[in-house]
C-alpha cells in the first residue's frame, strides 16, 4: 500500500525517465521561483523559458495565477489553501520532471514548509547517480528578493493598493507572512538599486543549470 491509501499499487512504465530524457536530450528538474507578488517572478519564468527553447529545451511554466484558473480553483488564500496550492503544485512539477521537462514553477510559495516539503518531494539524483542522464530529479529555488517597496510600487494588477485599503484581506507582505528564503539555490537582488534585465536573470539561472550538467 502507498501512503493513507488501502489496496492501491504502484503501477511501473516500460519507457522510464531514463529513456525519456535520452529522446529529449536534456534532464528532468524544476527551477521554482518564489517571491512577493510584483517581484519579477512570471518575468523570470518567461525570460528563462525564451532562453531554454533557443537552446533546444524544452520546458514548461507552472504559473500560480494560471493553476488557480483549473487545478486549482478551489483555493483560495488561506493558510491551508496556500499549503494545498503549494503541495499540489510540488506533485505536478515532479510529474513534469519526471516527463523530462524543465519544469519552471511561479508562485509566492511564502511559507517555508510548505518549500520545504516539495524539496523533499524531489531528492537530489546528484546523491544517487553521477551519470548525464540522471534518473532521479531535482528542486532548485530561485528566490526574487526584491524589496515590498518596489512590488507596491509596481502594483501590476492593483492588488497592494486593494490590501492597503482593507479591500483584500491576508495579502501576502501586508497582512499576510513571506518567510524569507534560507536555503535557496540562487537570490536574484537589485545591483545599485537597478534590477537585473530579463535576460540578465534568465542568464544566471541558464548558467546554474548548465554548470550543474
Ligand atoms: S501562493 O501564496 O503561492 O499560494 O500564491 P500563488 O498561487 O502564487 O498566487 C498568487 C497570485 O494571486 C493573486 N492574489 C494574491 N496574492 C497574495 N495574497 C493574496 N491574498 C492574493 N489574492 C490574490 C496575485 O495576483 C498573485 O500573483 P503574482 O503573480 O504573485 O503577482
Amino acid at each position: 500500500t502507498i501512503g493513507n491509501s488501502m489496496n492501491i499499487f504502484w503501477q511501473e512504465s516500460p519507457i522510464g525517465k531514463l529513456e525519456r530524457q535520452k529522446l529529449l536530450n536534456q534532464k528532468g528538474c524544476v527551477v521554482w521561483i518564489t517571491g512577493l507578488s510584483g517581484s519579477g517572478k512570471s518575468t523570470l519564468a518567461c525570460s528563462l523559458s525564451n532562453e531554454l527553447y533557443a537552446r533546444g529545451k524544452l520546458s514548461y511554466i507552472l504559473d500560480g495565477d494560471n493553476l488557480r484558473h483549473g487545478l486549482n480553483k478551489d483555493l483560495g488564500f488561506k493558510a491551508e489553501d496556500r499549503t494545498e496550492n503549494i503541495r499540489r503544485v510540488g506533485e505536478v512539477a515532479k510529474l513534469f520532471a519526471d516527463a523530462g521537462l524543465i519544469c519552471i514553477a511561479s508562485l509566492i510559495s511564502p511559507y517555508r514548509k510548505d518549500r520545504d516539503a516539495c524539496r523533499a518531494m524531489l531528492p537530489d539524483s546528484n546523491f544517487i547517480e553521477a551519470s548525464l542522464f540522471l534518473n532521479g530529479s531535482h528542486l532548485d529555488y530561485v528566490f526574487m528578493n526584491m524589496p515590498l517597496a518596489l512590488c507596491e510600487e509596481r502594483d501590476p494588477k492593483g492588488l497592494y493598493k486593494l490590501a492597503r485599503a482593507g479591500k483584500i484581506k491576508g495579502f501576502t507582505g501586508i497582512d499576510d507572512p513571506y518567510d524569507l528564503p534560507l536555503n535557496c539555490e540562487i537570490e536574484i537582488n537589485q545591483k545599485d538599486g537597478v534590477c537585473p534585465m530579463p535576460s540578465a536573470m534568465a542568464g544566471e539561472v541558464v548558467t546554474y543549470l548548465e554548470d550543474k550538467g
